[in-house]
């Protein structure tokens, strides 16, 4: 059982845990790993392009803890593990996982390429990608017997259809992970690990630079808070779902987006 916490004091901090994010060397998993690693976490990040993750690295030493990163694929399986125990071995073990990557891609399903790669790329990368990683550390969590903490970031795509860019990819990956989450944060209960998600909505990153111009006068309009999200807003909801505060949160997906989900 996760004890509950008895004082505010250092209870959303993360001093001394050692946490994976995939997708951390840039966007909201960089911005994740640097809110980890101001709250005392040490930092393994999970991705592709490693000249990236070395100078974020080098942004996350400033903050005293341990940081490094490791290349891994998540659409292969093989990728993942290879990444997991190389980050075990320079560890020894991981409190949090968070999985961040994620790809998109917009358009009708009607004119689609013919062998439907748009849709593979997507959903092996957004739900396959979250599933493969949390089969993998959840295994190492569940041997190590100390609980832990799955963070799943989403989107608020996963609950809504947004009729203005066609994304049903996209859309059903994110819905995919929502529900996952869900069920994982049941059937890992009785080890103590919780599973939580984050459902972001418009947030300035590289992501959301495939937004056409002229949509973003739309966006901001139908967002109750008439702008978008930023990273370090989505890294102090991960903080709060990592520490001890969050003790009893599990099962839940936190959508961040502004009051945009209240249009529908
Ligand atoms: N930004 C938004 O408005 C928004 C809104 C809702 C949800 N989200 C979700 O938030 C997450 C991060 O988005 P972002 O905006 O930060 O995107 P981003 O800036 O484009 O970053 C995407 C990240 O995913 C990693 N990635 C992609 N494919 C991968 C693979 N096969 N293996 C390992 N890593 C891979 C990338 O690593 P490499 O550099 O190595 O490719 C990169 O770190 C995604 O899951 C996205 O769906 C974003």
């Amino acid at each position: 059982m996760i004890p509950a916490i008895t004082s505010l004091d250092g209870a959303f901090r993360l001093d001394g845990q050692n946490a994976i994010i995939t997708g951390g060397n840039r966007g909201l998993g960089a911005a994740i790993g640097e809110a980890f690693a101001q709250s005392g976490a040490n930092v393994a990040i999970f991705c592709r392009d490693q000249a990236k993750a070395a100078e974020q690295v080098e942004k996350l030493n400033a903050y005293g803890t341990k940081n490094q990163a490791f290349s891994c694929d998540v659409t292969s399986l093989e990728s993942c593990k290879k990444a997991v125990d190389e980050a075990y071995e320079a560890f020894g073990n991981f409190d949090i996982l968070v999985n961040d990557a994620g790809v998109t891609a917009t358009g009708e399903l009607l004119d689609m390429d013919e062998d439907l790669s748009t849709w593979t790329r997507v959903i092996e990368t957004d739900l396959n990608g979250t599933v493969r990683m949390t089969f993998v550390v959840g295994r190492k969590m569940r041997e190590a017997g100390k609980g832990g903490c799955i963070i799943n970031v989403t989107s608020n795509a996963g609950f809504m259809v947004n009729r203005s860019q066609a994304m049903s990819w996209y859309s059903s990956a994110k819905a995919g992970a929502n529900h996952f989450t869900h069920c994982m944060a049941s059937e890992l209960a009785k080890y103590d690990i919780r599973v939580n998600g984050i459902a972001p909505g418009f947030t300035n990153t590289e992501l959301s630079k495939f937004i056409p111009s002229d949509m973003f006068d739309y966006i901001n309009d139908q967002t109750v808070t008439h702008r978008f999200g930023e990273p370090i807003e989505v890294g102090a909801l991960a903080v709060y779902l990592a520490s001890p505060a969050a003790a009893q949160m599990t099962g839940h997906i936190a959508v961040i987006d502004g009051g945009y989900m209240l249009r529908c």
